[in-house]
């Protein structure tokens, strides 16, 4: 080879073809949906500073915890899926809370081995060791562009000079009324003269204010070591909970490979675990490949739908958990083969009682919780879901930092076959651990197919996977973003075993013909779910973001 023509080969090489991995498409335009209003403007606000979706990330993570401290806070936990599109590097940032050391299994036991009434619930024995203030440190340091101080001022800002309740916000506060008014911190806050704030009213909080900006300054040790950890520890441990310095100071945020596989052209990109939502998704999918769905009538799909969901939560409480405890068989479990066993089980007209599935044992976990999505101009993306586990988690706010604990002890199997605030049963998977990360349904999911780009993701307990799979089913048919978070939802977890259905889902016909397969079919008194979709159409170069009509979100596109 001549001079001339290697100098052109390396000119090739460096300027011409992509870095391996490297996305060849860039939006061009940035797209921000979450469940306040707030809490895009705040992510909008950091990339108009030059930040990347991952500062973003940051700051909507972070106001969330302010306007909408009843879902998620620095007292929870979070997954974040990532994507970096200069690499193409896709990684899931585990900030989960994780049991305290002196956790035992049987600690939400009485000595006959009963459960105790609601002690994995209420007050901070039941709050694991929080993990999203690591988490937003981590992803800072790790994937920003902006010192996480800048990115946390906007909730620094809310939290100090407040924002006005909304109807939501007043429900929750109302529905907790009894646990808020137990502790003077959090009554403070929410029922300030011992009432329900009006809608509009301004909540202030300069407690956690102060403890946003000792994160700013110190990063994670502004949370975890120090006069902080120090007065959340005397804080626990004066109400009966049992966190040490240690336990906080020992707090790790872990990157994990999500779990990917195929279906029908689309690739997907999802949570693995201690989140059951990668697995039980591509379990479900798998099942539902064999299938040519878009060729049989609605009621068989449904039917089909609902079996592939009651095997793979069959699965997720016999066999998942925190894979640092536990042997989870992923490569099994996700694997073509398996879900072709499982389909040999499957009636196309009848349904499969679930105690007729081997193996029972009886999982667990939560409902309240938030997600948001958000693409940048470059193309890089988030999925998060963030909880504390149910509104206001165990209710208990450490005095002086303006924080809500979680309750995600909950999503522990308390004692196998008992069922948890969602009816999820588990076994010894997803027992209590010292230091061990509880099950999640949490499932931040992407998909990417010739059409384009998807993000999605959801609260809702138990139901959070069997959301996205909906949602993924019905964005793979074609469906755009708004027709998908508008979709009427159903559900099926194994145990207890009813096919659930918001209003609307089934006409009076298709309730009959699933019935008439064996279905228990009940319809839910309530619209569950709260997604946050942003969509990248290739073709047309559409980016569109969305919120659930379901609730009050906030989603927009900007364009750089
Ligand atoms: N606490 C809800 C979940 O992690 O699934």
């Amino acid at each position: 080879m001549n001079r001339l023509r290697a100098f052109l080969l390396v000119f090739l090489i460096v300027t011409v073809l992509p870095v391996q991995g490297q996305d060849l498409r860039r939006p061009g335009k940035a797209a921000i949906a979450s469940a306040h209003p707030l809490a895009t403007e705040a992510g909008h606000e950091i990339l108009e500073q030059g930040g990347n979706a991952f500062d973003a990330a940051v700051a909507v993570s972070a106001v969330l915890g302010v306007v909408r401290s009843f879902k998620a806070g620095l007292g929870g936990g979070a997954f974040l899926l990532l994507h970096r599109a200069e690499d193409g590097l896709d990684v899931m940032v585990d900030a989960r809370e994780v049991a305290p050391a002196a956790a035992a299994p049987d600690m939400f036991l009485d000595e006959k081995g009963k459960p105790i009434g609601r002690a994995s619930l209420d007050g901070p024995l039941a709050a694991g060791i929080p993990g999203i203030p690591a988490g937003l440190d981590y992803l800072a340091e790790h994937y920003g562009r902006l010192p996480l101080a800048q990115s946390l001022q906007p909730a620094i800002r809310l939290a100090r000079e407040g924002f006005p309740v909304y109807e939501r916000l007043q429900t929750a506060v109302k529905a907790k009324k009894g646990i808020i008014a137990r502790w003077p911190a959090a009554s403070a806050v929410y029922l300030p003269g011992g009432v329900v704030p009006g809608i509009d009213d301004i909540v202030v909080q300069p407690d956690l204010a102060d403890t946003l900006e000792s994160i700013a300054s110190e990063g994670r040790d502004g949370f975890y070591t120090g006069d902080l950890a120090r007065r959340l520890v005397s804080g626990v441990r004066a109400e009966g909970g049992i966190w040490t310095e240690e336990d906080l100071a020992n707090y790790r945020v872990v990157e994990r490979e999500p779990v990917v596989f195929n279906y029908r052209g689309a690739r997907i990109i999802s949570a693995p675990p201690p989140s059951a939502g990668g697995v039980a998704l591509a379990d479900m999918l798998n099942i539902l490949s064999g299938y040519p769905l878009a060729d049989i009538d609605r009621v068989t799909r449904v039917h089909l739908t609902v079996e592939a969901m009651r095997r793979a939560y069959r699965d997720r409480a016999e066999y998942l958990g925190d894979p640092a405890f536990v042997r989870v068989p992923v490569k099994m479990l996700t694997h073509p083969m398996y879900a072709a066993g499982q389909r040999t089980s499957i009636l196309q007209d009848r349904a499969t009682p679930s105690d007729m599935l081997p193996g029972y044992v009886p999982s667990s976990e939560g409902d309240d919780t938030t997600h948001f999505s958000i693409l940048d101009a470059d193309g890089n993306r988030v999925a998060a879901t963030l909880s504390i586990n149910t509104w206001f988690g165990c209710g208990y706010m450490v005095p002086g930092t303006g924080v809500f604990l979680n309750n995600e002890m909950d999503d522990f199997s308390i004692k196998p076959g008992v069922a948890n605030v969602f009816q999820l049963v588990g076994g010894d998977a997803n027992a209590v651990a010292p230091g061990k990360r509880m099950l999640s349904s949490m499932s931040p999911t992407f998909a990417e197919s010739e059409r384009g780009l998807l993000i999605l993701g959801t609260p809702g307990g138990s139901r959070i996977i069997t959301m996205v799979l909906l949602g993924l089913l019905d964005w793979i048919d074609g469906a755009d973003a708004r027709s998908i978070v508008s979709l009427r939802r159903y559900h099926h977890q194994y145990q207890p075993d009813f096919l659930v259905h918001e209003e609307g889902a089934f006409s009076t016909d298709e309730i009959r013909r699933l019935e008439a397969m064996g279905h228990k079919v009940q319809k839910l008194d309530r619209l569950y779910g709260n997604m946050q979709i942003v969509t990248w159409d290739y073709d047309s170069e559409e980016v569109e973001a969305v919120s659930d009509p379901r609730n009050q979100g906030g989603a927009s596109v900007w364009i750089y």
